[in-house]
């Protein structure tokens, strides 16, 4: 019996009870490596279409795939991750009808495993959520900032500044969550808004660069252990992995260069 059967993974009831009692921890997670040592630290792990721009150099997430998601999200799994496991509909995969989401969204949880689907948009996805969720697909939301749009929008830029937008993603916020989302990504939302709309819906909201009012946070994993030469104000270090790196590999390269590795001891001789 494989250890999926015998462990239970987090539910999206587990999450959604968590709102207004506990906190809710988050991480992006594209590998079974990444997700193995994630793992017993968070309540989510979301294969997030950053893929293509963390991993891939992608100048952005416009261009990923789902045939992406899906490879991430199987590597994923193979950790056997007690986190709930959400999975990025890629852009270009489910906007043009509830039909057409529900075929990706259907097609990432059979090929993957996985436990729920995310996608981008608030009132005007509202139908595509009510049609994925009457039909058995697990959706978390994502409201704010929308990197997907990025071509429309010519940036990334905070939102709720001003009566107009604050009304604008309460409404979203509102919609998503009549519309039978489990949770809603909040991103890169002011304080003021974040927390009314934290308090108005019945859903978590998941904040990454939304403040601590949200219910969870969410950051992309390689950000908060320092990857990047630069990051968004709303990110943390926690680890200086591109330091750690990059000293270990020059030690390396020197190493090899003087003719000091491998030694002896790590050579395979006759006994
Ligand atoms: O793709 C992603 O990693 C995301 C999070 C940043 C929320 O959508």
């Amino acid at each position: 019996m494989s250890k999926n059967q015998t462990l239970k993974r987090n539910s999206v009831s587990t999450i959604r009870a968590r709102k207004g009692k506990e906190p809710i921890v988050c991480l992006t997670a594209y590998t079974a490596l990444m997700a193995q040592l994630l793992d017993e630290h968070v309540e989510l792990l979301l294969v997030g279409d950053s893929v293509g721009t963390v991993l891939h150099g992608a100048k952005t997430t416009v261009q990923v795939s789902v045939g992406d998601m899906i490879f991430h999200g199987r590597s994923v799994m193979k950790a056997e991750p007690k986190s709930l496991v959400v999975i990025d509909l890629p852009f270009g995969s489910y906007e043009a009808s509830p039909q057409a989401a529900f075929e990706t969204a259907a097609r990432v949880l059979k090929e993957t495993g996985a436990d729920a689907v995310k996608l981008e948009g608030g009132t005007e996805m509202a139908p595509t959520i009510q049609f994925l969720t009457s039909r058995g697909i697990a959706v978390m939301a994502h409201i704010g900032l929308l990197p997907q749009s990025v071509l429309v929008k010519g940036g990334y830029k905070v939102v709720g500044r001003g009566k107009e937008e604050a009304a604008y993603l309460m409404k979203d916020a509102k919609a998503v969550c009549e519309a039978g989302a489990f949770a809603v990504v909040l991103e890169g939302v002011i304080e003021d808004v974040a927390t009314e709309i934290t308090q108005a819906i019945t859903i978590p909201t998941i904040g990454i660069g939304a403040s601590p009012a949200c219910d969870g946070q969410i950051l992309v994993t390689e950000d908060l252990l320092g990857f990047f030469e630069q990051t968004p104000k709303f990110v943390r270090e926690y680890a200086d992995l591109r330091g750690i790196i990059t000293k270990a590999v020059s030690r390396y390269a020197d190493d090899v260069n003087a003719r000091q590795f491998p030694t002896n001891a790590e050579t395979y001789n006759e006994p």
